[in-house]
This record gives C-alpha cells, structure tokens and sequence, in this order.
C-alpha cells in the first residue's frame, strides 16, 4: 500500500453521502488510504485533471481489475495504442454527427412516447416511469441491441455496476452479474447476422465493419451498457430534482436567462454520477511526498474533485449559472467519456425540456420521499412528482 495518510470511513456512512468525508479527505492531502476501501484515493481536481493523463504510471489495464474478471477486457481497461485503436473504431457510433444525425430523432421519439403513456396519470416515479426507460431505449438504439427489453437493458447495467463495486467478494452479486452478461452475450448473439448483414450506426455494426474480435466487440458492448444506463438515468431524474427543490434556477431558464445544458452540466459537476475510476499503479511513484508502489490500487475521484473548494466556490451550492467549464464529470484523459454527446443530446437537448414542456406545473409529489445513494455511482433512487393531468 501507498505511504498516504491514513483516513477511516464508515462504508453506510460514506454510500449514503460521501461529501462530509471527501472534503476532509482534500484537506488531508493530495492522496489519502481509506483501508475499507483497499485503495489510496485522489480527491483534488487539479490532480486528478493532471495525473489522469499519466497513464505509464496511472494504468488502466487491470487483469485482475473486478470489470475485466466479470466483464472481459474492454477498451477501458486498455492504455495507449491498444485502447486508441478500439476508440477509433467504436467512434462512428458515438460522434457529435452520429448523435445530431441519428440517434437524436430516435431519443425525441421515445421521450414523446413515454410521455404519452405518463402525462393522463398526473402522478410518477422520474426514475422507474421515466429517466429509466429513456435511457434504455437510447442504449438499446446506440448499441444495436433492439431485441433487448428496456427493463432487461437496466437489470443487467444494474447488475455489472454492482459486480463491478463489489470490493467486499459478496457471491450472490458476482453470480447475479454473470447472469446478466449471459443475458447480453444472449441478445448479441440474437443480432450478430442482422448487423453483419445490414451495417448501421449501432456498436455492434460499426465494430463488425472494424473488423474487432468478437470477444472485443462483447467486451466493449457490456462496457457501454454498464457505463450507459444509470448514468444518464440519474442525471434526468437528478437534474429534474435540482431544479424542482431549486425554484429560482429553474425559474432562470423559463426567463431565458439560462438553459438546460447548463442546468445538467452544474448537476453532474454537483451530483456526478460516476464518482470514482480505479487505476492501476504501474510503476513506483512519488506524489508529493508519498510513495506510491507498483501493483498499488488507487482511485481517480471525480465526485470529490467536482467538489474541490480550490477550484469552484462555495462547491456544495447547486448554481446553473457557475462556469462548469473545471468540472470533469465525463473524466479528464484518454477515456474522456465516449458517450458525452449522446448523453448531453439525450439528457439537455431531450428529457429535461420535453418533460418540464409537457407536465403541466410540474413538483414533487409532497407525500414521496428522494433518497439519494452511492460513492462510486450515485444517483436518487426515485424522484415521486405530480403534476396537473
Ligand atoms: C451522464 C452520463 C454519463 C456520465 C457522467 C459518464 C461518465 C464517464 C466517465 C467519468 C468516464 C471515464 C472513466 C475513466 O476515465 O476511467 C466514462 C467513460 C466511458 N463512457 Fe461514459 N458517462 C455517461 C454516459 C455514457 C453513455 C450514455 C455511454 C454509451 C453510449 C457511455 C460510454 C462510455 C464509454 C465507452 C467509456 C470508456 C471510454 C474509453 O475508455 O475511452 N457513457 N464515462
């Protein structure tokens, strides 16, 4: 283990709101060990922003990483050239032109549709009767796996996410997580001929023209699934709550005076849905004085450094109008997300003014409860509104 302070948590303590900890943890220093963790984390953001891009020492390839050992070796878990080549090849079907050109109908088509089905009952869950089957509809079109169910789609992100934190060895999840890559091995299987026959946009298609292996086009496949759902699940739900307990942000944007790009992009900086990335130390390495060992576990955390007091004031205020431009919510290096213009097209171009546009005085339904959950991934667990039907 690193030579970095040491700091205690309590892992209920620390899922259920992390930010009491993490503001002590940059306090502390540059790099702190968190033994329940089994790893030394990096919680400013300069140094996350800096270091991320270190990838001879800051590695992604983890052999015996939980994501590999569950999921295969993914284009994540590779550094330099073999990661490049596989972010060259899935590009087609993640690009700004893609996302304008094809997927964007497809996300305002689904929204209209889910809205129809929600709008006479003047009451919902944005997580479960929204947010969750937006998003899967999205992933189902972008992955080319359409003769998955929306519902299939989230139980099987839910599952390798799961899989994937499962630092404490819990059996039934890592037997769960097999049974959910199955499932997507299944519906692959279920399209291989229909792609390979009819190219299109989807990842499994422009991975086949690529001409990928089939274990690297699976692999990259369950890595945007697991990557792909609760992310964009619970920045629609999320932002949707800002806004609603927020009244006067959202007021700015009916003035005109803001719009809901900058409402999502200060949510994710605020709430990020994905608050941590491990690394693998690869070499031995001085930071600041503490010595980091090769073979070491060490985690980027994005949730804490989009927090970091250094960088943004008075960071635990949600403020749509703040200049976000410091916030690495989509990660700040080789593996910058891969799906940040579909999310930003499906979360602030889509779901966020089509809802507000379509429920007619649109709050929080005062008898339900927001719990919000999570260090690694969080998110709110449900979002109960009404509106006038
Ligand atoms: C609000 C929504 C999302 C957030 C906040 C988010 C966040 C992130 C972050 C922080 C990383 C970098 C991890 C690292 O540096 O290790 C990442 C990588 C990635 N994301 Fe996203 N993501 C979102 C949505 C999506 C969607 C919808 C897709 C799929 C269509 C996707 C696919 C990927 C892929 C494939 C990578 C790996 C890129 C690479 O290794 O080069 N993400 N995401």
């Amino acid at each position: 283990m690193s030579t970095a302070p040491i700091y205690e948590i309590d892992p209920a303590k620390f899922t259920a709101d992390p930010y009491p900890d993490l503001k002590a943890m940059r306090a502390t220093g540059p790099l702190v060990q968190v033994p329940q963790l089994g790893a030394t984390l990096m919680t400013r953001r300069n140094d996350v922003f800096t270091n991320e891009k270190k990838i001879d020492i800051f590695s992604s390839w983890q052999p015996q990483g939980l994501m590999t050992m569950l999921m295969g070796e993914n284009m994540m878990r590779k550094d330099a050239e073999a990661h490049m080549s596989e972010r060259k090849a899935i590009f087609p079907a993640v690009s700004p032109k893609t996302v304008k050109e094809v997927w964007r109908a497809s996300f305002e088509e689904n929204a209209e549709r889910i809205l129809d089905e929600i709008e006479p009952k003047g009451e919902a869950d944005l997580v479960r009767d929204y947010a969750m089957p937006l998003s899967a509809e999205a992933l189902k079109s972008i992955t080319g796996l359409t003769n998955m169910h929306f519902a299939e789609m989230n139980r099987v992100s839910q599952g390798m996410i799961d899989g994937c934190a499962n630092y404490i060895g819990n059996p039934q999840i890592e037997t769960n997580c097999h049974d959910c890559t199955a499932s997507i091995d299944r519906h692959i299987d279920g399209r291989w001929d229909e792609a390979q026959a009819e190219p299109d946009h989807s990842l499994l298609s422009v991975q086949l023209q690529a001409g990928l292996s089939e274990s690297q086009i699976r692999a990259n496949i369950k890595l945007a699934i697991s990557g792909g759902q609760n992310e964009p699940r619970d920045a629609i739900a999320g932002t949707a709550w800002a806004l609603l307990t927020h009244p006067d942000e959202l007021a700015l944007i009916g003035k005109g005076e803001a719009v809901w790009m900058q409402a999502f992009e200060e949510y994710a900086r605020w709430i990020s849905p994905i608050g941590m990335s491990p690394r693998r130390i690869a070499v031995d390495h001085e930071m600041d004085g503490v010595t980091l060992n090769a073979e070491d576990r060490l985690f980027l955390m994005f949730g804490s450094a989009n927090r970091d007091e250094t960088v943004f004031d008075d960071p635990d205020t949600f403020r749509i109008t703040r200049d976000t431009s410091q916030a690495i919510a989509f990660g700040a290096g080789p593996h910058f997300c891969a799906g940040a213009w579909a999310s930003r097209a499906l979360i602030a171009e889509v779901a966020l003014p089509k809802l507000f546009g379509r429920l007619t005085n649109l709050r929080l339904n005062p008898d339900g409860e927001v719990k919000f959950t999570g260090w690694a991934f969080r998110g709110p667990l449900s979002v109960p509104v009404v509106w006038d039907a």
